[in-house]
């Protein structure tokens, strides 16, 4: 690069005096910034960092070259060694390559100051709109976790087939999360509302309601009615800039009249009460799809619930750095048989995997989904190998990966808690914590 500077100060070309670098922003940068950064970071985004024109990233290098070089930007969590996504949102080493070099060089502007162009993905027909019943300030700060019960539910059995989020606050709002409840948890949910002030209630790791699990029984579980006692199932998450919103072709996820929808907000502020927030989610809905889907949970029921019987608890224990916890569940066990209810699926059949989630809180440090197939084979469904909370979320995968009886899903889940002062354990809270996969599957063709 020295002598292309050398070359440039010399035969005089457009290079500005320092460059050490041929690359420009116009030619080679803003293309790379459009796609992989300015999408999020627009004017009134979050994190109060526009990256949309030259004087923007040229203001900022220094803080985009030490993220980027992190790879905390462009956040994106899955390893690309497992399998491949829709919506991957990483950015190519050789992007990441041109960007760096650019600004090593003196982050020279070129011809002329081209204005980086926001990425456009698919998006979705908004059948239904449906905002927060209440503004929201928030009220904690940085972080504020608030749910609130929408004041919706379907006339008739409807699919929802696409959601994303409208968002108000675009310099509040980190992450949501959709949960469906049954009409039998409502009641609770209300509770939870009409006991804490101001509108909804914090919620953390779930929507709250831990109530539902302290009813739980032994003989639930050993029946299989873990689904239908939490009462609670996750429709759709959404981060900005997220473009996967459409569902995979021709699956679409049930929803019954009388159940309703919670939104869990993730609120991320610099100074408690910025102001409300009044955001929807808005959501594609079919009154018929040809491949219907169902949510299935990872997780250890010994993890969650306290019956000795069951197995050891989720201990994560204080001053340790690398602990680990894992599980796996049977296709033809307890966890897929809700799914299997819900479609209307026979004992012995096989499902295709269309998207995977995992959750921990914030001592998470790595996460894995795998098939353990029958014949001993097995299939990478999300390695996540440096857990960031704020970014959790579902994966669609590009390539669908098909389940039968005989074969076992594997959950793993590492935390560091060297920090510690007390162990952890299972909980809802923001000092607990959770292991806990999803599926969306329909059946196999
Ligand atoms: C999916 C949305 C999204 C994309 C894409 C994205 N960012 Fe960010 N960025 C954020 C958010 C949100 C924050 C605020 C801090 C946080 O939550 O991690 C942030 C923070 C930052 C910061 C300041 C804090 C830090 O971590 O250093 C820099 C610099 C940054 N982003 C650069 C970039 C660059 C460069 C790109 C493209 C290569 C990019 N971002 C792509 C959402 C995004």
């Amino acid at each position: 690069m020295w002598v292309v500077w050398m070359v440039g100060c010399m035969s005089g070309t457009e290079l500005t005096e320092d460059a050490k670098t041929d690359l420009t922003w116009s030619a080679d940068v803003a293309a790379v910034v459009g796609e992989r950064c300015a999408g999020c970071h627009q004017p009134e985004g979050l994190g109060g960092l526009p990256l949309v024109t030259y004087d923007d990233v040229f203001a900022a290098r220094s803080a985009v070259r030490a993220a980027v070089q992190s790879g905390r930007m462009p956040p994106w969590m899955p390893s690309e060694e497992c399998t491949s996504y829709v919506g991957d949102r990483s950015m190519s080493a050789e992007d990441e390559a041109t960007l760096l070099e650019w600004i090593d060089g003196g982050a020279p502007a070129g011809d002329a100051a081209v204005v980086a162009t926001t990425p456009t993905g698919p998006t979705l027909r908004a059948d239904a709109v449906l905002p927060l019943p209440q503004g929201y300030s928030p009220q904690l700060a940085p972080d504020d976790y608030r749910c609130q019960l929408l004041d919706w539910t379907p006339d008739d059995e409807v699919f929802v087939t696409g959601a994303e989020v409208q968002v108000d606050r675009q310099d509040l709002v980190h992450h949501v999360i959709a949960f469906v409840i049954a009409e039998s948890a409502v009641e609770l949910y209300e509770g939870l509302d009409q006991d804490e002030p101001g509108p909804g209630w914090t919620c953390y790791g779930g929507p709250g309601g831990t109530a539902v699990t302290e009813d739980l029984e032994l003989s639930d579980i050993l029946a299989g009615n873990v689904g239908d006692a939490l009462a609670v199932r996750t429709v759709a998450s959404w981060v900005p800039g997220k473009t996967d919103v459409l569902l995979p072709e021709g699956t679409g996820l049930a929803m019954s009249p009388g159940e309703r929808l919670i939104l869990q907000m993730h609120y991320n502020s610099p100074a408690p009460d910025p102001g409300p927030d009044q955001s929807s989610l808005v959501l594609q809905l079919d009154d018929d799809v040809p491949r219907p889907a169902a949510m299935v949970a990872l997780l250890d029921p010994a993890w969650v619930l306290d019956i000795p019987a069951l197995g050891d608890p989720m201990q994560i224990p204080a001053g340790e750095s690398d602990v680990r916890h894992s599980t796996t569940v049977d296709v033809d066990g307890l966890f897929f048989r809700s799914a299997r209810e819900r479609l209307g699926l026979a004992e012995d059949a096989s499902y295709e995997v269309h998207t995977v989630g995992h959750h921990m809180h914030t001592l998470g440090t790595q996460g894995t989904v795998r098939i353990l197939h029958d014949d001993g084979t097995d299939s990478c469904l999300l390695d996540i190998p440096d857990w960031d909370f704020d970014w959790q979320g579902s994966y669609t995968l590009r390539q669908s990966v098909v389940v039968s009886p005989g074969d076992q899903v594997q959950l793993s889940c590492s935390w560091d808690n060297s920090e510690g002062t007390e162990d952890v354990y299972w909980g809802e809270g923001t000092a607990d914590e959770m292991c806990l996969g999803s599926l969306m599957v329909t059946e196999a063709r």
